[in-house]
C-alpha cells in the first residue's frame, strides 16, 4: 500500500507533469473579457480546455464556433474548437478537470459595496465536484483575503469528500491546490501582447504556487510569485488604485487649466519627456470599464474592518465622478456661446464604449453624460461603430439606437465623449455647427466651433 506521503507526492507530481506535457485538463469558468481570451491562449498551447459559462447564449455561441466579442473572431473560435475546445454550463463536467480558472465579474452593489455573489455561487457550483489534487485558481479583481476567507470555506464545506486546501504540509491525500492570480490585461492595447504581461501569482502554499507558475507558464513569457493570495489580490488593487489616483489627479488639474485658459494635453506632453520619475496619465469625461470605477472600492471597504479610511481613493472617487457633471457644464456653456440652451438641443455624443475601439459599455461615463442631458431637456442620439443600439444595463436604461452620421449639421452640437480611431474628426468639425470634445481628439484641427473641456 502506498504511504500518505507517495500519495502526496502523486497529486503535486503529477499534476506538474501534466501541465508541463500540456496535458492539464483545463476549465475556465466565466467566458467573459477575460475568461475567453484566456481560454483561447490555452487552446492555442494545445492544452485541452473547456470553457463553463451559466450565460446558455455564449455556451452555444462558442459551440456553434462564433464569437461574442468584437476583437474576437469566429475564425479563432472555429481554431480553438478544432483544438478540442468546448463550452459548457454543466458543472459535473469538472470533475474530469485538472485545473480550473475562475475569471467571473466582481462589481459593485447599489451601495457601492463589493458584491462577491458570483464567486460565491461559482464556489458553491464547484464545490460539490471538486476533485482531490485539483488546482483552483481565483482571477476576479477582489479585496485581499477573498481567495482564503470567502472562496475557500465554501469548497472546503462543501465538497462530498471532505477536501481540504493544501496548506503547506507533507500529507495532502485528501488536498486540493488553491491561488490568486490576477488579471492584467489592458483591453484594446495593441502595443503589449498578453504573453508579456508578466502574471503575478499568490498560492495558499508552495505547492499551489508552483503548479500555477508552471500552468501560467505555458502561456505567459513570466510569471512573478509573491507569499500569499492576499498578496497578489493586493497588486491588483495597487495597479488599478494607482491608475483610479492619477487619472484623478490629471482631471483636477485639467479643471485648473482649463480656468487658467492652458493646455493640460500640451502640458503633460512636454511633463512625459522627462526620462524619470514622471508617467503621463490622461484626463477624460470620466472613468468607466469594469476596473477602474471599481476595484478601489472592494479595498476601501475592506479597509472598513482595519478601522481605516483610504482617504486618497475617496478623494479620487469624488473627482472622478464629478467630471460627467462637468462636461454637462461645459456642454451647456458652449451652447450658450451659440445663445442656445440644454433643453430643447439636439446633441449628438460621439462615442459610447468606455474608452477608444473597444466594445465594453460598462460603467461607461457617456451613459451617465447621456442621461444628465436627457434629464436638462436635451433631444441626444448617438453614434458608436461598436453599437448598433443600447438597451438596457445594470444601472441604465436607454433604448436608444446608433444615428448615422451624414447629417451633423441638424446637431445643436456634437460632444466627442470616446476618441475611437475610425472617426474622421476633420470632417466631424467641418460638418458640424459646434463639437464639444472631451478627449482632445480634434488635435491638430484648427476651428472656433471646437470646444475643449
Ligand atoms: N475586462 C477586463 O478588461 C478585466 C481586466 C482585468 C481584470 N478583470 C476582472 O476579471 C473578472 C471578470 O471580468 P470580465 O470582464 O471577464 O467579466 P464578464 O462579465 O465579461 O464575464 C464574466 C462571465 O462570467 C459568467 N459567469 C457569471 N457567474 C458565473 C458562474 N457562476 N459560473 C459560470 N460563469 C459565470 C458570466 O456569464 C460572464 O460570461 C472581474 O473580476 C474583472 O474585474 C477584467
Amino acid at each position: 500500500m502506498m504511504s500518505n506521503q507517495t500519495v502526496s507526492a502523486t497529486h503535486f507530481s503529477e499534476l506538474k507533469r501534466k501541465i508541463e506535457q500540456r496535458q492539464a485538463r483545463v476549465a475556465v469558468i466565466g467566458l467573459g473579457y477575460v475568461g475567453l481570451p484566456l481560454a483561447l491562449l490555452y487552446s492555442e498551447q494545445g492544452f485541452p480546455i473547456t470553457g463553463f459559462d451559466i450565460d446558455e447564449r455564449k455556451v452555444s455561441t462558442l459551440n456553434a464556433g462564433g464569437s461574442y466579442i468584437f476583437r474576437i473572431t469566429a475564425p479563432e473560435i472555429q481554431r480553438a474548437r478544432h483544438q478540442g475546445l468546448t463550452a459548457t454550463s454543466d458543472y459535473e463536467q469538472l470533475e474530469k478537470m485538472d485545473a480550473v480558472i475562475i475569471c467571473v465579474p466582481t462589481p459593485l452593489n447599489e451601495y457601492h459595496e463589493p458584491d462577491l455573489s458570483y464567486i460565491t455561487g461559482t464556489a458553491e457550483s464547484i464545490a460539490p465536484h471538486l476533485q482531490p489534487g485539483q488546482l483552483i485558481i481565483l482571477e476576479s479583481t477582489t479585496y485581499p483575503g477573498t481567495t482564503e476567507e470567502v472562496l475557500v470555506p465554501i469548497l472546503e464545506k462543501q465538497n462530498k469528500r471532505g477536501l481540504k486546501a493544501s496548506r503547506g504540509g507533507e500529507n495532502d491525500e485528501d488536498s486540493f491546490f488553491v491561488a490568486f492570480s490576477p488579471e492584467r490585461e489592458d483591453p484594446g492595447n495593441q502595443t503589449v501582447a498578453r504573453r508579456d504581461i508578466p502574471k503575478v501569482v499568490g498560492g495558499m502554499d508552495e505547492k499551489a504556487s508552483t503548479l500555477a507558475s508552471a500552468l501560467y507558464s505555458a502561456i505567459f513569457n513570466r510569471t512573478v510569485p509573491v507569499s500569499s493570495p492576499a498578496a497578489a489580490e493586493m497588486t491588483k488593487l495597487l495597479e488599478n488604485i494607482y491608475r483610479c489616483v492619477n487619472i484623478a489627479l490629471v482631471n483636477e488639474l485639467k479643471l485648473l487649466c482649463l480656468r487658467m485658459g492652458l493646455d493640460i494635453w500640451e502640458v503633460i506632453e512636454a511633463a512625459s519627456t522627462k526620462p524619470f520619475g514622471f508617467h503621463p496619465f490622461y484626463p477624460g469625461p470620466g472613468l468607466g470599464g469594469h476596473c477602474i470605477p471599481v476595484d478601489p472600492f472592494y479595498l476601501s471597504w475592506k479597509a472598513k474592518q482595519w478601522d481605516f479610511h483610504t482617504r486618497f481613493i475617496e478623494l479620487a472617487g469624488e473627482i472622478n465622478t464629478n467630471m460627467p457633471y462637468h462636461v454637462l457644464e461645459s456642454v451647456g456653456r458652449a451652447l450658450n456661446r451659440h445663445k442656445k440652451a440644454v433643453n430643447g438641443s439636439k446633441v449628438l455624443v460621439l462615442g459610447v464604449a468606455y474608452k477608444k475601439d473597444i466594445d465594453d459599455l460598462r460603467e461607461s461615463p457617456a451613459l451617465t453624460i447621456i442621461e444628465l442631458l436627457q434629464k436638462e431637456g436635451a433631444q441626444v442620439s448617438y453614434n458608436d461603430p461598436y453599437f448598433p443600439e443600447v438597451g438596457r444595463g445594470r444601472k441604465y436604461d436607454l433604448q436608444m439606437k446608433c444615428a448615422p452620421l451624414d447629417n451633423l449639421a441638424q446637431y445643436d452640437c456634437v460632444l466627442i465623449v470616446t476618441d475611437h480611431s475610425d472617426y474622421d474628426y476633420e470632417q466631424i468639425v467641418r460638418e458640424s455647427n459646434l463639437v464639444v470634445d472631451t478627449r482632445k481628439a480634434t488635435r491638430g484641427i484648427q476651428s472656433d466651433k471646437i470646444v475643449h473641456c
